[in-house]
């Protein structure tokens, strides 16, 4: 029996502001998702939460991108909605972005990462999610798990994992994705993922059988809004051990971290802090970014868990240095490199303000520069 594991999430409001949910918010979202269990749509949901975000992570049989699956987490969604609205709770509905459903969420707000697989003997998980950050959060650690022999040891040790991983990359302005498989094209991958404001791994398969291991969300809420409405806030699913990396080797890269975009007004670049399930909860301005990992061991469709894989003080340098890495950010202030460059900040609300201040600027006799790329202004011999 093919088994689908899907993990769909939005922010419905935040309490308070954009730091984190509210119970009430969560125990409506979690009612509707048991409803759905017992009509039979699931076999089985986890609602957890990073920051002001809330993810439905469900186990059923009807495949990927199932209509009713979908439909059940936007209901769920708008039934959260309803009760953050009686709360006037921060952003109510903030990432659901139309009003009627119309058979799939992807495009309508919420993030969606899924995967189809035979369940094994023993099937573990980890899901992970972040808050204050973008889909391309996870590109570093995907290359690290799956590509990188100084994190993952499995890869030159386990027979199993020694032909290597591909790995799938969406542009995410055009839509379009390629495979490119590792080791061989390692270098082809790092040109392109680790340009994180154009480029997401999108999902990872086995070289030797093309079986799934990774899947995470691409949505990026201001591309599908056109507009500034909040960050995209991410989920990602690995499996883990007999032929993938062990559980350890996946949460391996999260021990240093590293830096982000999606801080503050989704304008700044901040550290990705690796916490518990309790210290998911992003205050210091609005952050730094938090990601938390949810274990699982699948049994028959069901979801044994969570299991809070960062509540260890192995992780606590990590969180210090996470700590001193902001520190050192917020001295910079609204100045770059804290503050992203112009070109992800027009995905922002700082346009309104240069709108009003576009005919001010007048011509003081200056050359013009060609703006780069354009092939304009360049010297050929
Ligand atoms: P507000 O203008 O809604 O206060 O926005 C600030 C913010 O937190 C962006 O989401
Ligand atoms: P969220 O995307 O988590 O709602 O945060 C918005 C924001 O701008 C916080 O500063
Ligand atoms: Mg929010
Ligand atoms: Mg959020």
């Amino acid at each position: 029996m093919k088994l689908t594991l899907s993990v769909i999430k939005a922010d419905i409001g935040g309490f308070v502001g954009h730091s984190t949910t509210h119970p009430e918010v969560v125990a409506k979202v979690r009612e509707v998702a048991e409803a759905g269990k017992e009509k039979g749509t699931i076999l089985d949901c986890s609602v957890i939460t990073c920051g002001d975000d809330i993810a439905m992570v469900m186990t059923h049989t009807h495949g990927v991108d199932a209509e009713r699956v979908h439909k059940l987490a936007w209901d769920a969604f708008i039934a959260g909605t309803e009760v953050a609205k009686s709360l006037k709770l921060y952003g109510a509905g903030q990432d659901l972005l139309s009003d009627a459903f119309s058979g799939n969420v992807k495009g309508m707000g919420p993030g969606v990462a899924e995967m189809e697989f035979e369940e094994r003997k023993s099937e573990p998980v980890i899901v992970f999610f972040a808050d204050k950050t973008a889909p391309s959060a996870w590109n570093l650690p995907l290359y690290e798990m799956f590509a990188d022999p100084m994190n993952t040891a499995g890869l030159v040790i386990d027979p199993s994992m020694h032909d290597g991983f591909t790995f799938e990359v969406m542009d995410v302005y055009s839509g379009k994705a390629i495979l490119l498989k590792t080791p061989a094209e390692l270098y082809d991958l790092l040109v392109f993922i680790g340009a994180t404001s154009r480029y997401v791994v999108r999902a990872v398969y086995r070289n030797s059988d093309g079986e799934i291991a990774a899947a995470a969300s691409t949505q990026k809420l201001s591309l599908m809004a056109g507009r500034y409405v909040g960050k995209d806030d991410p989920v990602l699913i690995v499996r883990a051990q007999s032929g993938f990396p062990a559980v350890g080797e996946i949460l391996e890269p999260f021990g240093r971290p590293w830096l982000v975009e999606g801080w503050m007004r989704g304008s700044h670049t901040g550290p990705l802090m690796p916490v518990s399930f309790a210290q998911a909860k992003p205050t210091r301005f609005d952050g730094p970014p938090r990601v938390i990992a949810a274990g699982y061991q699948i049994c028959e469709g069901r979801l044994i868990g969570p299991n809070d894989l960062f509540d260890d003080p192995a992780f606590d340098v990590a969180r210090e240095r996470a700590a001193h890495l902001a520190n050192f950010l917020r001295r910079q202030g609204i100045f770059e490199p804290h503050r992203l460059p112009p070109e992800e900040m027009e995905y922002t609300t700082l346009p309104k303000v240069l709108e009003k201040l576009k005919d001010r600027f007048k011509d003081v006799g200056e050359p013009e520069a060609k703006a780069p790329g354009s092939g304009e202004g360049e010297v050929h011999e």
